[in-house]
């Protein structure tokens, strides 16, 4: 979709659909919506005398404007009570607006910067939130369907400034917006995606081609046998079972400008998970394709810095393969020596993630990071601490970096609550065998997660987020669920980590 953004006065905006909002409550709007309402002769006044217009949070009521307006329609979204709106509240009011606009019919829509104005939110980071719920929105998977759809989506988008002296503020929230909600929606394409059409080959050739679009970027595939010269047998346990070839994907941006600070994300890239010989059962297996939410956030983020040229090394790690019970597969009881000497006895082979990332954590202390951040669809323990869709689980080392992320998650709306790494989590996955074993008991299980991660994290300040719960999005397409997601893969993690990495590249520790 093309986005712009044009200094005007919407009522005077010739396109097929304007959009305009409305507070809870409201009975005389002023601003843009007054401006069209004016316009129209007080129609929209009329709808809200009548009841048919009260602007509650997902209301789209469509006027049309017989020529009393360039534009041929009018759309009213509500944007709820004017003391409980966010940037979120932007967000959601964008996509029930675009969702609409598609409905219709409409290719080309124009809309004002909800939350700008009488919201009071910065016009920058408004119109981020607008662009981004536009995309997200709109987003649906359809690669593999046969038939086109039977609403095309929308193919022109322009948000409309009033105060011409403030467009470049627009301009610039819409092009971040741009960036970021389109790297969610290959996020989203890469979870949707089937395990046969995402295999861990399928995943490196894409980050070869990220790479390839930008000059400042490289990208290196590691093979099994770059793997084993490594030491990376925690990784290669869990390859073993599959006849996918696995691959070590190591992505750099800047990566010869000494001068910046590095940052090293982690994405755990199991792209299918059957739990290997310690078996998952059948129902609902197929979701497992999604266990590598982790990598697909990172994938996604090295590609929208490297549109947005933020000056950071960043290096994006994913450790990618399939956890499959095939004859050569690992067991439980097995023992894998990680990359940084440790000794892991296998307990569960369906606690993969923690093993492969063991590696890629010891891996990345290579490039002595400021900060190192892995996300990982890690434990069905965090589902059930804090709940499906409702927050990832966030475990770090470092106040400072702990901080941050819950500061870039506040703007980006991606919610992460944090969560302890006491001892007695460490105590649990003593083994008699090895340094450690893979699992504990049911209780706490994503705190011994964390630890157990943790114990390959040395010299840097890490933080890990358990993201098993925010990955694909399960609800209906009912009021309950947010109108900026669809079910099915959600993309969580991009908005966040491309707000964390923009905040430490604006203001540097
Ligand atoms: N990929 C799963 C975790 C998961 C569960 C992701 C639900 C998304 C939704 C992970 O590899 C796993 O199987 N974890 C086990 C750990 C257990 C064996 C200690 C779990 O959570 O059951
Ligand atoms: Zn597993
Ligand atoms: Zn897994």
């Amino acid at each position: 979709m093309e986005i712009r953004a044009i200094a005007g006065a919407i009522q005077s905006i010739d396109d097929e659909l304007i959009v305009v909002n409305l507070f809870e409550g409201v009975e005389t709007p002023g601003g843009a919506t007054g401006a069209v309402d004016q316009a129209m002769g007080g129609a929209i006044r009329e709808a809200i005398a009548h009841g048919d217009l009260r602007g509650k949070k997902g209301e789209a009521l469509v006027l049309y404007t017989r020529g009393a307006l360039p534009a041929r329609r009018v759309l009213v979204v509500g944007l709820g009570p004017r003391d409980r709106f966010s940037l979120q509240g932007v967000r959601e009011t964008a996509a029930v607006a675009a969702k609409k606009a598609r409905e219709l019919g409409v290719r080309s829509f124009s809309s004002i910067v909800h939350g700008a104005g009488a919201g009071g939110f910065p016009l920058e980071a408004a119109a981020q939130a607008v662009v981004e719920g536009t995309i997200l929105g709109l987003y649906r998977y359809r690669e593999l369907k046969s038939e086109p759809p039977e609403r095309p989506d929308p193919e022109q988008f322009t948000l409309v400034q009033f105060d011409a002296a403030r467009l470049p503020e627009v301009q610039a929230g819409a092009q971040v917006g741009q960036i970021v909600a389109e790297a969610a929606c290959l996020a989203r394409d890469l979870i949707n995606r089937p395990a046969n059409y995402a295999t861990p080959t399928d995943l490196a050739r894409l980050a070869v081609e990220i790479a390839d679009e930008f000059e400042a970027m490289r990208c290196q595939v590691l093979s099994q046998e770059d793997a084993a010269q490594l030491g990376m047998g925690a990784f290669l346990g869990v390859a073993q079972g599959s006849n996918q070839p696995a691959a070590f994907i190591v992505m750099e941006y800047h990566p010869d400008r000494e001068d910046l600070d590095t940052i090293v994300l982690v994405g755990k890239g199991i792209t299918f998970d059957s739990g290997g010989i310690s078996l998952k059962p059948s129902e609902k297996m197929d979701r497992m394709r999604g266990d590598m939410g982790g990598a697909a956030a990172v994938l996604a983020t090295m590609r929208a810095i490297g549109r947005l040229a933020l000056p950071l090394h960043v290096v994006g790690l994913v450790p990618a393969t399939e956890n499959m019970p095939g004859g050569r597969a690992y067991k439980p009881g097995d023992v894998l020596r990680a990359m940084n000497g440790k000794t892991i006895e296998v307990l569960s082979t369906d606690a993969e993630g923690r093993l492969i990332l063991a590696d890629a954590l010891a891996y990345a202390a290579r490039f002595q990071p400021k900060a190192i951040v892995d996300l990982a669809t890690l434990t069905g323990a965090c589902v059930v601490a804090l709940g499906q869709g409702v927050a990832a689980g966030l475990f770090s080392s470092d106040d400072g970096l702990r901080a941050r992320l819950c500061a870039a998650s506040e703007a980006s709306g991606e919610r992460i609550w944090p969560m302890p790494l006491y001892d007695e989590y460490l105590e649990a996955i003593e083994s008699l065998t090895a340094d450690l074993a893979n699992v504990a008991g049911r209780e706490g299980g994503v705190g011994t997660s964390a630890i157990f991660l943790q114990q390959f994290t040395e010299g840097y300040p890490w933080a890990h987020l358990d993201i098993a719960g925010m990955v694909f999005e399960e609800r209906p397409d009912t009021p309950k669920r947010p109108p900026h997601l669809q079910k099915g893969g959600t993309g969580f993690g991009v908005r966040l980590l491309v707000q964390f990495l923009r905040d430490w590249a604006s203001e540097r520790p």
